[in-house]
C-alpha cells in the first residue's frame, strides 16, 4: 500500500481592491447579476460572471423552481449560455457572488459539487485551467487557480 497526497493552494484576498481590474471589473458583474435572481424559495441569491478570453464577460443567476430540483445555480446558467454562445472561446475567470436575504454572508462561498464538475468538463475541454473566485456579500475573497483545485480526481470523458 502506498499512501500519496493531493494538495492546493487557494489566494486570500482581504480587499476587492487588491484583485487585478478586470477581476474587479468581474466582481461587479457577478454582483449585479447576482440581483436577477429568481430564489423565492431559498432567499439566496447567487451571481456568476464569466471572463471569456475575446474579454467578452458572460453571466448568470440562479433561477429556482417550485419543483425544487429543476431550477438551476447560477454557475451553470452562466456556463451554459457561455458554451452555447462562444462555443470557441476559453473561459479565463469565474467570479461567484453570494447573498442571503436572510442574514449576513461574510465568509467565501465556494461553488456547490454539481456546478464543480459541470466547470471542470469544460476545463477539460480547453484544456486550460478556469481560474474560480468566489465571495460572500462581504468580507474575504478567496480564489483557486484551477477548477480542479476544488474537485481533485474528478470524473471526466477520459474514463468514457
Ligand atoms: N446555488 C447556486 O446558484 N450556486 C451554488 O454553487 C450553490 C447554490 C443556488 C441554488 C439555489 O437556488 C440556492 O443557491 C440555494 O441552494
Amino acid at each position: 500500500m502506498k499512501e500519496e497526497k493531493i494538495s492546493f493552494s487557494y489566494q486570500v484576498y482581504d480587499d476587492a481592491k487588491e484583485l487585478p481590474l478586470e477581476i474587479q471589473d468581474l466582481r461587479q458583474k457577478a454582483i449585479t447579476t447576482r440581483d436577477n435572481a429568481y430564489a423565492p424559495y431559498s432567499n439566496f441569491l447567487v451571481g456568476a460572471a464569466i471572463l471569456l478570453e475575446n474579454k467578452v464577460v458572460v453571466t448568470g443567476s440562479n433561477q429556482e423552481n417550485a419543483a425544487f430540483p429543476s431550477g438551476s445555480c447560477a454557475e451553470r446558467t452562466a456556463i451554459y449560455y457561455a458554451g452555447s454562445q462562444y462555443p470557441n472561446q476559453k473561459i479565463k475567470s469565474i467570479f461567484i457572488s453570494v447573498k442571503s436575504n436572510q442574514k449576513s454572508i461574510e465568509n467565501p462561498t465556494p461553488p456547490c459539487g454539481a456546478c464543480r464538475q459541470a466547470i471542470a468538463e469544460y476545463e477539460v475541454r480547453q484544456k486550460q485551467p478556469i481560474k474560480i473566485y468566489f465571495a460572500g456579500e462581504k468580507g474575504k475573497i478567496m480564489a483557486v487557480n484551477s477548477l480542479s483545485d476544488l474537485l481533485p480526481l474528478a470524473f471526466d470523458g477520459s474514463f468514457l
